[in-house]
């Protein structure tokens, strides 16, 4: 059975290196999901551990993301180069410096990401760790368990690992997959990324491993930073070697025996760069003898053997037609420029958000002027200058609004925030957007309420919130501009059909300010209910893991003022109000009593054999309560390996404190 089991990870990850590394998949997908579904069935029957590089093990863990850890020498920037002049001066210094040895530069693609480190201890990858400030970088060991080309297990050469090895790559969003991102960001109400580098940057942060594993992330590695007890004379004989081991290194990699050769890779990369998945930001130029490496040291800064050659970012000029002003979901007034079309790094842009009044002032950005526009890896492009000696005085300054464009209510600035808001909840321009968010995809999805209807809708003023859509009949609908009987009934029937969605769906769909899909989701696994939700405290809301005071605030607010929606919604039939819907975690009250029911609990530390989601969900089953930190409402703190910070609070709290074993022992008590 165990060779079973091993033979069938070694294929598995032979197939992922096929896949993810070479991209060129030897089977399809469903035979790929044929072998990963038989070997969880083999691993849940075997009584043997699950070794953590299995190929089953990607998502999961539960290690504390975060903690600072130093490096183990410090992860350096890049000096930058923009000309071919600058690059000249760097190759003279170079040489004057190796007193003219003969220099061999290898170039690399700049890869615009996140910059990471990977340890592989005997082969298997234990660790990971974002850049940081150079000297410490934060724990995301799970999050990059969860990337599909980070091997978590090397691939066997005729020597044996070394004991440590540590490389270094940049982690990244393919472009096509960011617009997607982007459009399901929009959809949730949060804001869109604006380049490929934030995108990376906010997966790998994500306190929810599972969250990460839906983001396209990938990873080119372009240093082998350490490898005990094995020694390499340049750099490109180590990225072979990392190769062999299965990690995956740009394939755009030369070597040139001088400056000219650079010059003529960049400027080819300057022209195909853009025929590429990934966003590059410049060439990195290496020199590829370690022994000149050494020899040329680096500054506290900078490595003094290498630099970044910049490309330009990619710039249109254009003029500004109109400002115009979108109201948005949560009252937020949005000036958005009207441009005169223009091409830009392939796209025609037509829009450019202008973000908020300050930014307007601060750039002295007026109707009719010239401007430059900039894509610098940027999804959404920004105007970067106003050619103010273009100007022929017809220009016209812009009068940021002070009442709503769409409901005429005067505007708020609030002391805070930059946004100017229309405050009256009842304005349509908001009522449309509430609707269409609570009609989406991500919330109660309901087909065929698009914008033309839900405009119709609002003005006729057959709707004048979420719950009267549960009022509209076949009759009344199908008088509406395009929309026959058939597309009512189908209408009527979907909007029916809503009523059975979950209650995180109905949550998210309300609209409430900072409450995204994954937020909403913690909510209620947390809450099980709206009613609950409503009815809790401000400190209880901030009590919970990836949850801040901003968040809980809104929330709080939200239901202060729309307790008659939540009736609204309840009188027309909403599930989540009365049944038990397919919430993400199982109702409290259908649970026996136990030890846990009614405490509530704080798990910290690792807990040998279980993670602390899974410990959770033992707790939560048998009617505890978790939060994440420790007050002076915590029945028990749980405390496994490694416990700090909570385990003190506990102690100055006087909180009973359950070791592992105990808690163990609590919850096969209540097995039995
Ligand atoms: S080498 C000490 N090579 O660019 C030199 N860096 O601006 C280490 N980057 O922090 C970097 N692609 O995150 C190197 N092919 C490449 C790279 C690359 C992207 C990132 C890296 C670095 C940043 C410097």
């Amino acid at each position: 059975m165990r060779t079973a089991i091993n033979d069938l990870r070694a294929l598995i990850r032979q197939h992922e290196h096929k896949y993810y590394i070479e991209n060129q998949p030897e089977i399809s997908d469903a035979e790929f999901d044929v072998l990963m579904k038989e070997l969880e069935t083999l691993e849940a029957a075997s009584d043997a551990p699950i070794p953590p590089d299995s190929p089953t093990q990607r998502v999961g863990g539960g290690a504390v993301l975060g903690t600072r850890i130093p490096h183990r020498n410090p992860m350096l920037s890049l000096n930058n180069s923009y000309d071919e002049q600058e690059l000249r001066e760097f190759d003279e210094r170079v040489r004057r410096l190796l007193e003219d040895a003969p220099t061999e530069y290898v170039t690399e693609l700049k890869i615009d990401g996140l910059g990471v480190s990977l340890i592989y201890e005997h082969g298997v990858l234990t660790r990971g760790l974002t850049r940081g400030d150079g000297e410490y970088g934060e724990d995301i060991t799970d999050n990059l368990r969860t990337i599909r080309s980070v091997p978590l297990r090397l691939v066997e050469t005729e020597t044996p690992f070394p004991a440590v090895l540590e490389v270094r790559g940049e982690v990244f969003i393919p472009k096509d997959r960011l617009n997607e991102i982007n459009v399901q960001r929009e959809a949730d109400g949060e804001p869109p990324f604006a380049n490929p580098r934030n995108a990376a940057a906010g997966s790998l942060r994500l306190q929810d491993a599972s969250i990460t594993a839906a983001r396209p992330l990938d990873i080119f590695i372009y240093t082998l930073n350490y490898a005990e007890g094995v020694e390499f004379t340049t750099h490109t004989a180590s990225l072979e070697m990392m190769k062999r081991w299965g990690l995956k290194c740009n394939p755009h990699t030369d070597c040139h025996q001088s400056i000219e050769d650079v010059q003529n890779y960049y400027e080819r990369w300057v022209a195909e760069r853009h025929d590429l998945r990934y966003e590059t930001d410049g060439v990195v130029v290496k020199v590829n003898e370690f022994s000149h490496q050494n020899e040329l040291g680096t500054t506290s800064k900078y490595p003094r053997w290498a630099i970044a050659y910049k490309f330009n970012a990619q710039q249109a000029i254009t003029t500004i037609e109109k400002i115009e002003i979108q109201v948005g979901r949560t009252g937020v007034l949005t000036p958005v420029a009207i441009l005169k079309p223009v091409t830009l790094a392939g796209a025609t842009i037509t829009h450019a958000t202008l973000h908020n009044e300050q930014e307007i002032q601060t750039k002295d950005i007026r109707v009719g002027d010239r401007i430059v526009l900039e894509r610098a890896g940027d999804v959404i492009p920004k105007i970067v200058e106003v050619l103010t000696a273009d100007r022929t005085g017809d220009e016209v300054v812009f009068v940021f609004p002070d009442r709503c464009p769409v409901c005429g209510t005067s505007v708020e600035r609030s002391e805070a925030e930059v946004a100017v808001r229309c405050v009256n909840v009842s304005c349509v321009a908001q009522l449309k957007r509430r609707i269409a968010h609570y009609a989406s995809r991500n919330a109660l999805q309901i087909e065929g309420l698009g914008p033309a209807t839900i405009a119709q809708l609002v003005d006729k003023e057959l709707v004048r919130d979420v719950a009267d859509l549960y009022t509209l009949e076949v009759e009344a609908l199908s008088k509406l501009d395009r929309m026959g009987v058939p597309s009512a009934s189908n209408l009527v029937y979907h909007i029916a059909q809503s009523k059975t969605a979950p209650v995180e769906k109905v949550l998210f769909g309300l609209g409430i300010f900072h409450v995204g899909e994954t937020v909403a989701e913690l909510l209620i696994e947390y809450f099980l209910s709206l009613d609950t939700l409503s009815k809790t405290t401000l400190e209880e809301i901030e009590s919970i893991d990836g949850i801040g005071p901003q968040i809980a605030e809104s929330v709080v607010n939200f239901f202060s003022q729309n307790q008659p929606l939540l009736d609204k919604l309840r009188e027309a039939g909403l599930h989540c109000f009365t049944v038990e819907t397919e919430s993400i975690r199982p109702e409290a009250s259908a649970v026996p009593d136990s030890f846990f029911s009614g405490k509530t609990f704080v798990v910290t530390g690792s807990l040998e054999g279980m993670t602390r989601t899974e410990a959770s969900k033992e707790i939560k089953a048998r009617g505890g309560k978790v939060t994440s930190s420790v007050t002076s409402k915590t029945d028990y703190l749980i405390a496994g390996e490694g416990a700090g910070s909570k385990y003190t609070k506990a102690v100055d709290l006087d909180i009973p404190i359950l070791t592992a074993a105990d808690f163990f022992e609590k919850l096969q008590q209540g097995d039995a």
